[in-house]
């Protein structure tokens, strides 16, 4: 992550790149000091997020041009690729001065936002178990260049989008952490020092407290584990909140998928990240008051392993969750909902005007949305619209899913309430219907991660590993919520 961001209107001495925003159109800007045709000649078109590093002019700084394409037809979403592009053209300096966030027709605290949010996601990486640190970026210092006009809005975009980056890079870092690295337990210390730093009330309860709540979905889900359970609950109360929200985030730290087995196959390495949805929550949380939210928000971090041992869970054991309602287990690797189900339903208890959760919730989603959106599944129209609208101004994807309501039956048990999972179709739907019975009246979102959690390559602003999905989108959702009319 940069160490600092300042704002200044012209660019200071000894500045190692230099990032100058060039249009596909229209006069070269002066400063770059080429023409058109040289530049068209060199293959530089001004296309969007097109980059060409040109050698050190007077002042000795490498001068990295960044296309923009047609000013007036730029929007967020490409703004903030564009900020990616110019970040890793210039990964190995120390520092950057640039005017991007001054390009277009934007509000400059927003696009300055979105610049930060691109150029520090695209540069970070998780390096902390390496000798070698060579593959993180230099980058350390970005200068943004604004006109006295602009200075403050351009600050407060900065300052948003560094609060926001942070989190996300951390949210990155959690999920990218081997299992041993971060146990339950661990995980729950880490969260109980960011809610102290960041303005949280956290309780943290164990085992024997869930046991007595009533949350038999997570313990029976931790038994077959030799490492210790450990829900989280954060709380933020901004004074005279006149509207509350509650996020819940499977925390599933590693996921073998108990007695139910997953297939040897190395890309279960990936189950170490089962717990993405947990530290969206987490990095959400933790940007709230910096950000000056003004909605209440509540948080329930679910964190357990799912492994296989003599005390595992068994097919056919029944489990009674926190809202009473009785689950008998067909597949121990369906584990996600039955944690979510004792998180939702302790959400519903805190009267919220509305819910999310957050998962890596079945393979079903992913084969369905592959690996760049996430499924959505709501109860309530008009917080769907809301979470949608989060998703547009964030550039995380989700498409909506429907949670169809007869395909309730193929979750009927001969002995239970329901089983954990559906027949052999519509799994991510059948995993939604089952998550439904425990969110009563509360409008209600899911999203199913379990495609965008893990990027396969370096692009746009995301890293190869962990993205952190969710985590910009939720805090967007937050910020901006309003109490949707409830439906019936
Ligand atoms: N954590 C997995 C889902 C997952 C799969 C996340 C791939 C990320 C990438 C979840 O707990 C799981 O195992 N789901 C099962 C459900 C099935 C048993 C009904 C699945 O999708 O196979
Ligand atoms: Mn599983
Ligand atoms: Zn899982």
């Amino acid at each position: 992550m940069l160490s600092e961001i300042t704002v200044s209107t012209s660019v200071p001495a000894g500045i190692g790149a230099i990032g100058m925003p060039v249009a596909s159109e229209g006069p070269v800007p002066k400063d770059v000091g080429i023409s058109r045709t040289a530049l068209t000649a060199m293959g530089f078109e001004g296309k969007c997020c097109e980059t060409l590093v040109l050698p050190p002019d007077k002042s000795k700084s490498v001068r990295i041009l960044v296309g923009i394409g047609v000013p007036k037809e730029l929007n967020e979403q490409v703004l903030r690729k564009i900020a990616a592009s110019l970040a890793r053209a210039a990964s190995k300096y120390n520092s950057l001065a640039t005017s991007l966030p001054m390009v277009g027709r934007f509000d400059r605290k927003r696009s300055t936002q979105i610049v930060v949010e691109g150029i520090c996601l695209a540069t970070h990486r998780y390096v902390d178990l390496k000798n070698d640190k060579k593959s993180a970026a230099n980058l350390d210092q970005l200068t943004l260049i604004a006109p006295t006009a602009a200075t403050a809005a351009v600050k407060a975009g900065a300052a948003s989008g560094r609060t926001i980056a942070t989190a996300v890079t951390r949210a990155r870092d959690f999920a990218n952490m081997p299992p041993a690295y971060l146990t339950a337990r661990k995980f729950a210390d880490h969260a109980v020092d960011i809610a102290k730093a960041t303005g949280l009330r956290a309780t943290v309860y164990n085992r024997d407290q869930l046991q007595a709540m009533g949350c038999g979905g997570i313990v029976g889900v931790n038994q077959g584990s030799v490492e210790p359970l450990r829900v989280v609950k954060l709380v933020y109360s901004p004074r005279n909140a006149s509207k509350k929200v509650v996020l819940v985030g499977k925390g599933v730290m590693y996921d073998s998928g108990g007695i139910s087995l997953k297939p040897s196959d190395a890309s279960h390495a990936s189950m170490k990240m089962d717990m993405s949805g947990a530290a969206a929550v987490l990095a959400t949380m933790s940007t709230l008051k910096d950000l000056k939210c003004t909605t209440a928000v509540t948080a329930y971090l679910m964190c357990t392993d799912n492994m296989p041992s003599g005390s595992a869970l068994k097919l056919g054991d029944v489990l009674t969750m926190r809202n009473g309602k009785t689950v008998e287990i067909h597949n121990t690797d369906a584990e996600g909902r039955l944690i979510l189900a004792d998180g939702l339903s302790l959400g519903v208890e805190q009267k919220p005007d509305a819910m999310v959760d957050i998962a890596t919730l079945t393979g079903a989603c992913m084969v369905a949305l592959g690996k760049k959106m996430a499924g959505l599944f709501g109860n309530n129209d008009a917080f769907i619209e809301q979470v949608k609208s989060a998703s547009e101004r964030t550039d995380e994807l989700v498409w909506q899913l429907p949670l169809f309501g007869e395909y309730r039956k193929m979750l009927d048990s001969n002995v239970a309430d329901m089983r954990n999972i559906g027949g052999p179709v519509a799994g991510a739907t059948t995993a939604a219907l089952f998550l439904k019975e425990f969110v009563a009246e509360v409008p209600w979102v899911h999203l199913d991660i379990a495609g965008p959690m893990e990027a396969e390559a370096d692009e746009a602003w995301l890293q190869r590993g962990a993205t952190a999905f969710g985590t910009r989108l939720l805090i967007d959702l937050v910020t901006n919520f309003k109490k949707p009319v409830r439906r019936k």
